[in-house]
């Protein structure tokens, strides 16, 4: 048990915020905050500002990611993106089954599965999300509906692939309304997703593999939850549009 064997990965989700402008203001802003982190640091952004982002994060230790991509390499599918188009524009990382995706635009398990299949098929990585809604939580299936979750869109992906994938585990009643989940609560979901990883592939792999924690994770109450030994980073949504909240959940990630 070495929670030392994985590095920690501190991702913002920008959703649906911010112009390119404001994209290029924000990661220079950020830049020199988070210039010394002993982390990983990834900003997620919308389509439309991953160039502006890329070219804003050059030569830094900021790396970009969009928020899904498509299952398809390409074809009629009017509004999408595909794995290989954010490929072919340098993206490397992309998040992929976040739970807005699931309740808003009616993505399911599969779905979820087959994206992540096309970005491994590109050679993007992956931040997989998953997570339990208040009533399954309520009604004591977290663990269950996770577990769900993970195999289905892990099925598939072998061992090898594994080091491609990252999971964020986000309980969606936590998502955007300042609930967060204890750090006992956070780190017990994670540890039952480390758990299904040795199940599926090995001990190693397990020990080796990144889980973050999302949900209403401020620059407040990261450091408690990130010295959880199961959670190894975060995924941060409104935190990670102000500059200096952010620098100090990756601050806290770095000790
Ligand atoms: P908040 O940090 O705004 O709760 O969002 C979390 C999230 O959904 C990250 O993907």
């Amino acid at each position: 048990m070495d929670k030392s064997l994985r590095k920690p990965v501190i991702a913002g989700n920008w959703k649906m915020n911010n112009t390119p402008e404001q994209t290029k203001a924000l990661i220079e802003q950020m830049k020199p905050l988070v210039a010394g982190a002993d982390c990983e640091v990834i900003l997620c952004t919308p389509y439309i500002d991953l160039y502006a982002a890329m070219e804003a994060a050059e030569g830094s230790n900021i790396k970009i990611g969009a928020e899904n991509c498509h299952w398809a390499e390409k074809g009629a599918f009017t509004g999408e993106v595909s794995a290989q188009m954010l490929k072919a524009a340098g993206v490397p990382y992309v998040i992929i089954g976040h739970s807005e995706r699931r309740q808003y635009f009616g993505e399911t398990d599969e779905t979820v599965r087959d994206r992540v299949r096309a970005a491994l098929n590109a050679g993007i990585k992956v931040i997989l999300c998953v997570g339990e809604v208040l009533g399954e939580r309520e009604l004591g299936i977290t663990d269950e509906i996770v577990r769900k979750q993970t195999k289905v869109a892990l099925s598939g992906v072998s061992e090898a692939e594994l080091a491609n994938i990252i999971i964020a585990y986000e309980p969606v009643w936590a998502i955007g309304t300042g609930l967060t989940a204890t750090p006992e609560q956070a780190n017990e979901v994670c540890s039952v997703i480390r758990s299904l990883i040795a199940e599926l592939y090995s001990k190693d792999a397990s020990d080796h593999f990144v889980i973050q924690y999302g949900g209403s994770m401020n620059d407040g109450n990261a450091a408690e939850l990130l010295a959880q030994y199961d959670v190894d980073g975060g995924l941060i949504g409104g935190a990670s549009l102000v500059a200096e909240k952010f620098a100090k959940i990756v601050e806290a990630a770095s000790k």
